[in-house]
């Protein structure tokens, strides 16, 4: 059965993946009654603006995670726009990974076990983000974006999210109930990092491995309050993060992420979700 969740909050919604979430949340055939697309600028989302105009069901509201004020005035426009239906879904999109340190590495590509491999090693090279070229405050933004806001959103935010979570009391957990879908990634994965031992990417790494573990907790947090919370890992994907490398277009990503958050329940809770419904391990 296709995700049916009523009202839904996407961060990041300018563009990439959060824009995609938009566009293809629209065309569900039961679409959620308010989407709330947030962007940091809302007069520079063109295409989200587009969207809002012809769909009535999307609302555009600013929002830089990083902002405590921003926060708090998107949870007052939330609050009135869902009303009591409370809000069924928080998907915490909005990411960074910044480039850093791209001078070329020796690392021998030819090495790579697969396509995977080869591909995320010739990233990797692009990229990155090794220890010389870690900085406090290169670490330090990445937690507060990657980690830090969506804990703070899943707080702000929890009051609708149970109100979401009740109207539905005797439904068992599922995203279209009430949830919190953060998007993580494979190379949070500590598994994958201790084999593919070529990768860098530290700052990025270690921030997306700490969201997973908010993940876990706020699952203990708040499954008794009917809340699924689960990660997602999209995939490697053609966006600005992802580049011209990707292996997928964020069409294919986002329909393989809204099948598999209909598909979720108890079992995907506190989990890494691969993009096709598989559980990564952590
Ligand atoms: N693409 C991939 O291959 C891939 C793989 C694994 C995981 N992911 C994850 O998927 C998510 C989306 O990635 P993407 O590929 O769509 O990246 P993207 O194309 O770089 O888009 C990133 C989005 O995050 C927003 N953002 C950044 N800082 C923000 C802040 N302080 N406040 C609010 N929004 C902020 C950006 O807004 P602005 O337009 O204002 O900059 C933009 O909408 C991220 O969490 C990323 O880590 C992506």
């Amino acid at each position: 059965m296709p995700l049916a969740a009523r009202t839904v909050l996407v961060t990041g919604a300018s563009r990439g993946l959060g824009l995609t979430f938009v566009k293809q949340l629209i065309k569900l055939p039961s679409p959620p009654e308010v989407i709330i697309a947030t962007c940091r600028n809302p007069s520079g989302a063109s295409e989200l603006q587009a969207l809002s105009q012809a769909n009535s069901s999307v609302k555009v509201v600013k929002l830089d995670v990083e902002k405590d004020e921003d926060i708090e005035e998107c949870v007052k426009t939330t609050t009135s726009a869902v009303g009591e239906k409370g809000l069924s879904l928080l998907i915490n999109n909005s990411g960074i990974f910044e480039p850093v340190g791209t001078k070329s590495r020796d690392v021998d590509v030819s090495k790579g076990k697969d396509d995977h491999e080869k591909g995320h090693l010739t990233v990797t090279k692009l990229f990155g983000g090794s220890l010389e070229d870690q900085s406090r405050a290169l670490m330090q933004k990445h937690f507060n974006v990657n980690v830090t806001s969506p804990i703070i959103l899943v707080q702000k935010l929890l009051p609708l999210l149970k109100k979401a979570a009740a109207q539905k009391s005797s439904d068992p957990l599922s995203c279209s109930r009430a949830g919190v879908v953060n998007i993580s990634a494979l190379l949070a994965s500590q598994d994958f990092t201790q084999n593919y031992r070529g990768g860098v990417s530290l700052h990025y790494k270690c921030s997306k491995t700490a969201l997973n573990m908010a993940t876990i907790m706020l699952d203990h947090e708040l499954r008794d309050a009917g809340i699924l919370v689960t990660s997602i890992h999209p995939g490697w994907v053609k966006t600005d993060m992802g580049t011209d490398l990707g292996h997928m277009t964020a069409d294919e990503s986002i329909a393989a992420c809204l099948d598999t958050m209909a598909k979720a329940d108890v079992k995907s809770a506190g989990k890494m979700l691969n993009f096709d419904g598989n559980v990564l391990t952590f």
